[in-house]
């Protein structure tokens, strides 16, 4: 039996927000439609020098503090907003972190399940190699468009999980079901940089799969609703984690259905505020639980992953002895705290001054730089990162 798991989660997210009530404003919707219909106060909004790179190098970074590069093997960067169609994303990522040369590095995608096939592929690999370390991560921008309903779902973010035999956090365990049916809920053609979404068909998807999957995970495990202490779900927005969480509520007494509840909103925290990280979701839902709540050591939690297309997996975790003093809730909330807010007027500039999807050379404003990692532009079709100042 593996014993594997997440040994420190990293998180990153821009500097600058939107407040949902004044796009609501701005788009004469009500503020409570944005606020209490979808669940969303606020959304991270990324200048064009921060990209899927340099925020899964910048949340890299955070999980690797006080680690030691040597003993990571590979960087797997689940992502659905990736910079090149041929090179991963995750090569920047291991430039940019400094890492030895004797390291992989590879990008997964499958939509906002790209970080789930990454943890994966990290707790195998770990393992079977047990002094071994592998970086899963998830990162990305998620890009609607102006006045698209989608806009209030935007966001920006990702989270790093530093994965190993021995892990101080979470164990994963073994009990994983998934499955994967063509559904055309959203996509996003190579020509785009924004996602085409039939946000309502992606609700009934998203449900559908969560259903089918938390019926055959009873079947399997004899496991259900009473068995555990928190459900996690990828957050497109909060709302839609809790229309899922209601299946679930049915079934349990209303001590477990309180508990469960009340978890969900403290899971909610971190993406009500970030938006949507598309691939990094459920696990900023992850960090956000642990954060913010006190759940004892062994407490089982249940973890949905969704990618649309449409693929999902549902499976569980157990806390480990110890875990909260591996935890940074004062840097991350200082992360989210810290940003600062933007007006409607320059969240649309920043939406628009996206780079060219063409040969020429481009310079990113500088007065947006910021974190430890930007995109500085493109010359002669190369990206020029760089590490801050
Ligand atoms: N006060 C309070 N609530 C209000 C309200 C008001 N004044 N006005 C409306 N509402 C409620 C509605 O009743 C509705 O709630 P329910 O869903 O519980 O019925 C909610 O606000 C949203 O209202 P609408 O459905 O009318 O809103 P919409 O047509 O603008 O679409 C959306 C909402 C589908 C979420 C849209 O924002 C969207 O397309 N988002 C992107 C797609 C998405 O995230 N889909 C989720 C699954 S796909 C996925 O998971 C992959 C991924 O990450 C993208």
């Amino acid at each position: 039996m593996s014993e594997a798991g997440i040994d420190r989660i990293g998180f990153a997210t821009t500097s600058l927000f939107l407040d949902m009530r004044d796009l609501a404003k701005s788009r004469g919707v009500d503020p409570e439609k944005y606020t209490v219909g979808i669940g969303q106060a606020e959304q991270s909004v990324a200048p064009s020098s921060q990209d899927s790179v340099t925020l899964a190098a910048a949340a890299a970074r955070d999980a690797m503090k006080g680690e030691d590069p040597g003993e990571v093997d590979m960087i797997l960067m689940g992502t659905e907003s990736g910079v090149d169609a041929s090179r991963a994303g995750a090569v920047y990522v291991k430039e940019l972190l400094g890492l030895p040369d004797r390291v992989r590095c590879v990008e997964l995608k499958q939509a906002c399940y790209g970080a789930t096939a990454a943890l994966s592929w990290a707790l195998d690999y770990v393992s079977m190699r047990p002094r071994r370390k592998v970086l899963a991560i998830g990162s990305d921008i998620a890009r609607y468009g102006l006045n698209t309903p989608g806009e209030a779902t935007q966001g920006a973010g990702a989270v790093a999980l530093l994965c190993s035999a021995d892990p101080k956090i979470l164990k994963v365990e073994e009990d994983r079901e998934f499955l994967t049916a063509l559904a055309a809920d959203f996509w996003r053609p190579t020509y785009s940089d924004c996602a085409i979404v039939d946000g309502h068909y992606s609700t009934e998807v998203y449900l559908e799969f969560f259903s089918r999957l938390w019926k055959r995970y009873k079947e399997e495990t004899g496991r259900g609703a009473q068995d555990f202490e928190a459900f996690l779900f990828h957050l497109p927005f909060a709302k839609m984690g809790l229309k899922a969480l209601r299946e679930v509520l049915k079934e349990a007494d209303p001590d477990r259905a309180e508990k469960l509840r009340s978890r969900f909103e403290a899971s909610a925290a971190y993406g009500r505020r970030v938006g949507n990280i598309y691939s990094g979701s459920l696990y900023l839902s992850l960090l956000s639980l642990l954060e913010s709540s006190l759940l004892e050591a062994g407490s089982r939690i249940a973890l949905f992953s969704y990618g649309s297309g449409a693929e999902a997996e549902l499976f569980s975790a157990t806390l480990q002895e110890g875990y909260s003093s591996f935890l940074a809730p004062e840097r991350h909330l200082a992360a989210i705290n810290g940003r600062r807010k933007v007006g409607v007027g320059e969240y649309e500039h920043l939406f628009s001054d996206f780079l060219p999807s063409s040969p020429q050379d481009y310079s990113c404003d500088e007065r947006y730089f910021a974190g430890p990692f930007r995109l500085a532009g493109v010359k002669g079709q190369k990206r020029q990162y760089e590490a801050g100042m």
